[in-house]
């Protein structure tokens, strides 16, 4: 029997214009499901739209249209960004589909049924765009929506409770004892500030409005739209409906992936819920930080948002994912910004990964007609980068298995990058010159091919447009691109026939690009307008968007020495969940270099690179005057590299 492997995106609001913001967890679903089933796994990919409650139901009126007319017209544009962006989803479930509503009214039958349902009052503010009821202590300082900062109202009604404070043990014990959620850190935040607070009831039923599910025991009574949305990771697979049957093999997921502000509803709501309904929970609840632009969260109600299309027209899907992907720190924000992303595609994309398979191709082609021939001479040399390519693969899955998908493709783009060392420390132009290294030769190319080819194949998860087109042009048919084959060299014949090909990511003009993407991407920037304000400038006082501009991170020192040659200064590796970078200080003074190994430190990111004592500095770590002494700034408990400080 095949193994089995369930993933899941979360069903977004068909009303929302879809931006790189909530491309992020389709793609990394994505990515993740084609791993999968590389490796062999039966997957099902589930993915979808919420369509029910009362913004939907007012935009609809706003439209004058019924609400299903509304949903119909607009539920496909999802579906046209999935398509464009090659989103190879199993199933699209609309939460308006019959045998989602079929599986609804059952699942509040059963929760009534098992005494998990009870009638009341429900007073509370609630937020009519987020769709949430929010306790008094949960508000913003001002008194307004924690989550969109929008004015919240005094609503009173009467409705079926859910008892999810019955729950409030065996949620601690799920969130203490097991890595349900991850990254673990996000665990805790939800027992301070849920569960230890205490848990209360959830009015699970409405009646201020009319668009939605109705109870079958109750009929003026709607199912909340949260209820009705979570169901739909087990109502796609059959749960209490006739249209599909796949629970046994699906359920329970293996993966859950959402974005930090959902995952109160995911870890708390939906597991109560499972238990309530005696169904195991999924395995794990994969929690991701947002696209932020100027560093605020990329959304249409703020004007920030950056249009896929636009970036997939002009630079190819392939390159966006990849760029969305490697950006963003496993649970942290990660900062879109239009330098970053040409940077990126150029450095990682056409430099080193599109250089690498064309510069190999042409000396194939160049120094062996296309074709190699099968006489090798090893070297102790090649050990090296035939040992980091055949470890590559494993070490990558466990990375696909924890979700950190920036992790895997920093692993492979180190490979790439080793490969092209490798070219200059074989010199390979030099080897052509003499016939009586044609087997040494032959081997460094062998050697090349083999390299791109496993970091290619772990590439296309990625990447599914493009390195097709790279493995072509190495000479790898699909014997050699099976899962199996990429722990061991060998798998391209010893006499492979390459094929040159067009130029995988052509190299952009930096200039260009920015001046084009400053005039398309998000008209200013996404910044609000700075006012002027002299009476403040007089007094040094700077405004939060002046703040904004001095990129605070948190990074770990791996890393320190000494400058040789200075008596101030100390060098220190940071990882910063971007890749890494070096830092000087002058804090030699103060601090040995083993006292800040292994610490976690703020510095500014954004800090135009210097030398010092011939060192570079790549930015600046904080640290305070202590009349005669400095302090470095040290965090606070463990956080991830890379956060965002302000
Ligand atoms: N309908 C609910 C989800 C129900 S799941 C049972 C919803 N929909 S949404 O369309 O508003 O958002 C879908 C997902 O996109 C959420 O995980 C949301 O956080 C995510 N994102 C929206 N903007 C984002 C960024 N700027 N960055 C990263 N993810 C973001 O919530």
């Amino acid at each position: 029997m095949s193994k089995k492997f369930y993933i899941t995106t979360p069903i977004y609001y068909p009303s929302a214009a879809p931006h790189i913001g909530h491309l992020y967890t389709t793609v990394a679903c994505d990515a993740i499901a084609r791993f999968k089933r590389m490796q062999g796994y039966d997957v099902m990919f589930l993915t979808g739209t919420d369509e029910h409650g009362q913004k939907i139901e007012q935009k609809a009126k706003e439209a004058g249209v019924t609400p299903k007319e509304y949903v119909d017209k607009i539920a496909g544009k999802f579906q046209k960004l999935w398509k464009y962006v090659n989103i190879s989803y199993d199933r699209f479930i609309r939460t308006t589909d019959d045998y989602h509503e079929q599986s609804i009214k059952r699942i509040y039958e059963k929760l009534l049924e098992k005494g998990y349902l009870y009638k009341s009052e429900y007073k509370g503010k609630y937020c009519t765009p987020c769709e949430s009821f929010w306790t008094e202590s949960q508000l913003d300082p001002e008194g307004k929506c924690p989550e969109c900062h929008r004015e919240v109202k005094e609503a009173t009604e009467e409705g079926y409770f859910f008892k999810l404070s019955a729950f409030s043990d065996k949620l601690e014990e799920l969130l203490t004892n097991t890595d349900f959620v991850q990254p673990e850190w996000r665990a805790k935040e939800l027992i301070n500030n849920f569960i230890k607070p205490g848990l209360e009831d959830v009015c699970v039923t409405r009646t201020s409005f009319k668009w939605g599910i109705s109870i079958p025991f109750d009929e003026k009574h709607i199912a909340y739209v949260w209820i009705d949305a979570l169901s739909n990771y087990i109502t796609a697979l059959g749960y209490e409906n006739d249209r599909y049957d796949d629970m046994k093999d699906f359920w329970p997921a293996d993966v859950h992936m959402v974005a930090k502000d959902i995952m109160r509803f995911h870890a708390l709501i939906w597991p109560a819920m499972l238990m309530a309904l005696d169904l195991p929970l999924p395995k794990k609840l994969s929690v991701h930080g947002f696209i932020n632009f100027n560093g605020v969260k990329m959304s249409k109600s703020i004007g920030n948002v950056v249009d896929p299309f636009i970036l997939g027209e002009r630079y190819g899907v392939d390159s966006i994912r990849y760029h969305i992907l490697r950006e963003m720190p496993f649970g942290s924000d990660s900062d879109y910004s239009n330098e970053i992303m040409i940077n990126r595609i150029n450095y990682d994309l056409a430099n080193d990964f599109g250089n690498l398979v064309s510069r190999t191709v042409a000396m194939v082609d160049k120094y062996f007609g296309g074709t190699l021939p099968t006489d090798r001479q090893e070297e102790e040399l090649d050990k090296e980068l035939i040992g980091i390519a055949e470890a590559l693969t494993p070490s990558v899955a466990k990375h696909i298995d924890e979700t950190k998908l920036s992790v895997a493709l920093t692993e492979i783009m180190a490979v790439v990058s080793r490969a092209n060392k490798y070219i200059d420390e074989t010199t390979p132009w030099i080897l052509a010159k003499d016939e009586a290294n044609r087997a040494r030769l032959a081997t460094v190319l062998y050697n090349l091919l083999e390299t791109i080819r496993i970091c290619t194949v772990l590439l296309t998860p990625f990447m599914p447009t493009v390195m097709p087109k790279a493995l072509e042009q190495i000479g790898a048919d699909e014997n050699c691109t099976a899962y199996e084959t990429l722990e061991k060299f060998g798998a391209l014949p010893a006499d492979v026939t390459v094929k040159k090909g067009e130029v995988l990511f052509p190299r952009l003009d930096v200039d260009t690009e920015i001046e084009f993407l400053n005039s398309v991407v998000a008209p200013n920037g996404g910044k609000k307008e700075i006012v002027e304000d002299e009476d403040l400038d007089k007094a040094g006082i700077i405004s939060i968007d002046e703040f904004a501009k001095v990129k605070l991170r948190t990074a770990e020192v791996v890393a320190c020495e000494k400058v040789k040659k200075s008596n101030k200064l100390l060098k220190l590796q940071l990882d910063d969940g971007r890749g890494g970078r070096q830092v000087v200080s002058g804090i030699a003074k103060w601090y040995k270099p083993e006292d800040l190994v292994g610490k976690k430190i703020v510095f500014v990111a954004n800090l135009a690179p210097a030398k010092l004592c011939g060192e570079e500095s790549q930015g600046m770590i904080l640290a305070c005057d202590c009349g005669e002494e400095v302090r470095v700034l040290f965090m606070d408990g463990d956080v991830p590299n890379g956060s965002v400080v302000r």
